[in-house]
């Protein structure tokens, strides 16, 4: 049996992935987080994941505004990585897993999720930063990696609640899949930020260790906060918090907090990563 056995949770400001690629994570603006972040990597090392799913979001480089799926399932052989304007970024193409993701698309529609079955489709920083993060600069990746992409670009965006519904039967797929996999979940985006308007630049970080202390302890207190709330308290762009829920949703009620690190300032966010692992 397949089994989701860890989630990562882990902010993919685009801004990282370029300071790895130019060469600039060694400057002292950078140093602190990829610090931060070696602990998390070396987690990854020993834990050795057969197969990655990777909750992220799109920002209108695979889809533009004429589809806009709100949970999109990347069922191909495999994910070329996007141009966002300046070139693609020059890491491994992503390897999926059609077979298993079939199955999830399968288990998650009679489980009356209504998701996206998506055949084609390039992935840009949403996924990229958060496997650069953990995975360094292979030739080729690690694991396969079946790329989930949420819509939390157009209003409206799933709820935290019915995020974390789908991370639930998104377990329950993964565990009726007949071949022994080890399966990481990872939940990307955010945390605090906001990058346009008035507010460009804002951050809270009570805000954001009281979402990591609730994922750890009290996820049920977390998928009660209204889009509304993520955009008054925590910034336009801290919507993509959603995506984490469903992270957790799939690792059930018991989880251990191995690892947490929170880092202020990278771009315009705040950075937090989490790395809980299943007990159930
Ligand atoms: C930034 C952060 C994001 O999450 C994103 O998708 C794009 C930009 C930023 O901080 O610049
Ligand atoms: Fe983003």
């Amino acid at each position: 049996m397949a089994k989701i056995i860890a989630g990562v949770g882990t902010s993919h400001t685009p801004a990282i992935g370029a300071a790895v690629d130019n060469g600039k994570a060694g400057e002292p603006y950078w140093v602190p987080l990829f610090k931060g972040y070696e602990p998390a990597k070396k987690w990854m090392a020993e834990t050795k994941p057969d197969v990655v799913i990777m909750v992220y979001n799109d920002h209108v480089n695979a889809f533009d505004f004429k589809i806009i799926p709100t949970f999109g399932l990347g069922c191909a052989e495999e994910f070329k990585i996007a141009d966002e304007g300046w070139g693609a970024r020059p890491v491994p193409v992503v390897m999926g897993y059609p077979e298993l993701a079939s199955h999830m698309i399968q288990s998650l529609v009679l489980d009356e999720f209504d998701m996206t079955i998506v055949n084609e489709m390039q992935v840009d920083h949403g996924l990229t930063t958060p496997m650069t993060l953990l995975f360094g600069q292979p030739k080729a990746w690690p694991c396969r990696v079946i790329p989930l992409a949420v819509n939390v670009i157009q209003y409206p965006a799933p709820t935290g609640h019915r995020c974390y519904m789908l991370g639930k039967a998104i377990r329950k797929a993964v565990e009726g899949w007949h071949e022994d996999l080890k399966v990481v979940i990872f939940g990307t985006g955010g945390m605090s930020h906001q990058i346009q308007g008035p507010r460009a630049g804002l951050v809270n970080k009570e805000f954001d260790q009281s979402f990591l202390d609730g994922l750890s302890s009290d996820p049920e207190r977390l998928v009660r906060i209204s889009p509304l709330e993520y955009l008054r308290d925590a910034g336009a762009e801290a919507i993509e918090l959603v995506m984490w829920l469903i992270m957790r949703g799939a690792l059930g009620d018991n989880v251990k907090e191995v690892y947490r690190f929170y880092h202020v300032p990278a771009s315009s966010t705040a950075v937090g990563t989490i790395i809980l692992e299943s007990r159930q």
